[in-house]
């Protein structure tokens, strides 16, 4: 291939680049998975009905979230293992969104640990597990403020691990090497299943299955910082959250890889986008694709828009280049929508844009 030039491009050349195992595992959605192509799909179905003559010459991307300014839309969501894709992991994906002024969202099961990804000036906000043992889910929040996160992101639709079928084929675990650098001793590791994803096994054992609203309350009284919900679905449970002082939610089925069969994010967003109204602050991902989706995802409803899988296919083929060249694919997409929408800046996309 010639230079790669969108997000498609990069996809092929990382399957490429990967081996079996980590590629399945990048790209697995739960059981059949529908809800993993249902999610692209949905995006695609929504039509925009453009304006003209609008003096679109210079335009905007930028946005403050959470009261942090970025300078587009957009942030990276949080996803396990990135050093089986670089050596760099999760290093090279916050330096890349920070260059490009989009937010960065580090998982709990990060190769590289918190302290070494935080960019000193930088949007990172982390995302949490809760374990079964609530002194490990402590020392884990801990370390995020120390570090200097600037929100969490609790993760609710990962109550048990959903069967992803190529991971129980591949007893996916960890290559030689690589551990997850936010944890303590042996919770460092994750080994082969018997029969089984490591990852499902290392979950089963380890991560709460019974987290109820209290759960909310609980993290809350032990932080002081804004706590997103993440894998947020039905606008009841987003006015819940809000109610309960979660700064916001975001619209998620975890990349298809949770319950599959599920509704896919575009068509969830606007009734959660409608229950949180001005209280808060409410984003989604799931088959972000084109720049375009983003600016889809903005009419719908929300203040941004996160980004998964597609960084890994950068991080793969480039490291921090490959990211970097991913986030600007999407921005000048975005950019390009806005200008044939008639949109000079964020402010101007709204329901008006849907067809
Ligand atoms: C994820 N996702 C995820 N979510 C989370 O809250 N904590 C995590 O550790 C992970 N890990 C993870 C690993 C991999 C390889 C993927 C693909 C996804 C879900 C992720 O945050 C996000 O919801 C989806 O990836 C968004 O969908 P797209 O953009 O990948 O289609
Ligand atoms: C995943 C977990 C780690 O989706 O969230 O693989």
């Amino acid at each position: 291939m010639t230079e790669p030039i969108n997000l498609a491009d990069y996809e092929a050349l990382a399957a490429e680049r990967l081996p079996v195992m980590v590629r399945d595992y990048y790209a697995s959605g739960a059981l059949d998975e529908r809800t993993l192509r249902d999610n692209l799909a949905a995006w695609r179905q929504i039509r925009l009905r453009h304006r003209v003559l609008r003096g679109v010459g210079q335009r905007s991307t930028a946005t403050t979230l959470l009261g942090a300014p970025l300078q587009l839309p957009l942030g990276i969501a949080p996803m396990a293992f990135q050093a089986m894709a670089h050596p760099e992991g999760e290093r090279a994906t916050a330096r890349a969104a920070a260059e490009a002024g989009a937010l960065m969202v580090l998982s709990t099961m990060s190769n590289h640990p918190v302290e070494a990804v935080a960019v000193p000036g930088a949007p990172l906000w982390f995302q949490l597990y809760v374990y079964r043992d609530r002194g490990l889910t402590r020392a884990l929040v801990q370390r995020a403020e120390a570090a200097g996160c600037q929100a969490l992101v609790f993760t609710v639709d990962a109550p048990v691990l959903g069967t992803r079928e190529r991971d129980r084929r591949n007893r996916f675990h960890l290559p030689e090497g690589l551990e997850m650098g936010n944890l303590i001793d042996h919770l460092r590791q994750l080994r082969p299943g018997d029969d089984d994803s490591g990852l499902a096994a290392y979950v089963h054992e380890l991560v709460d299955p019974d987290l109820t609203w209290e759960t909310l309350d609980w993290l809350r009284a032990h932080t002081t910082l804004p706590v997103l919900l993440k894998g947020v679905a039905h606008p009841d449970d987003a006015r819940e959250a809000l109610d309960r002082g979660a700064a916001g939610v975001i619209v998620s089925n975890h990349g298809g890889r949770q319950l599959d069969g599920g509704v896919p994010t575009a068509e969830l967003l606007p009734a959660v986008a409608a229950a949180v109204g001005e209280r808060g602050v409410v984003m989604v991902d799931g088959g972000i694709r084109r720049g375009g989706d983003i600016l889809r995802a903005l009419a719908l409803g929300a203040d941004a828009a996160l980004v998964g899988r597609p960084a890994l296919w950068g991080l793969a083929v480039d490291g921090q280049v490959g990211v970097t060249r991913v986030l600007d694919i999407l921005r000048r997409e975005l950019d390009e929508t806005m200008a044939l929408c008639g949109c000079r800046d964020l402010s101007e996309v709204t329901a008006a844009l849907l067809g």
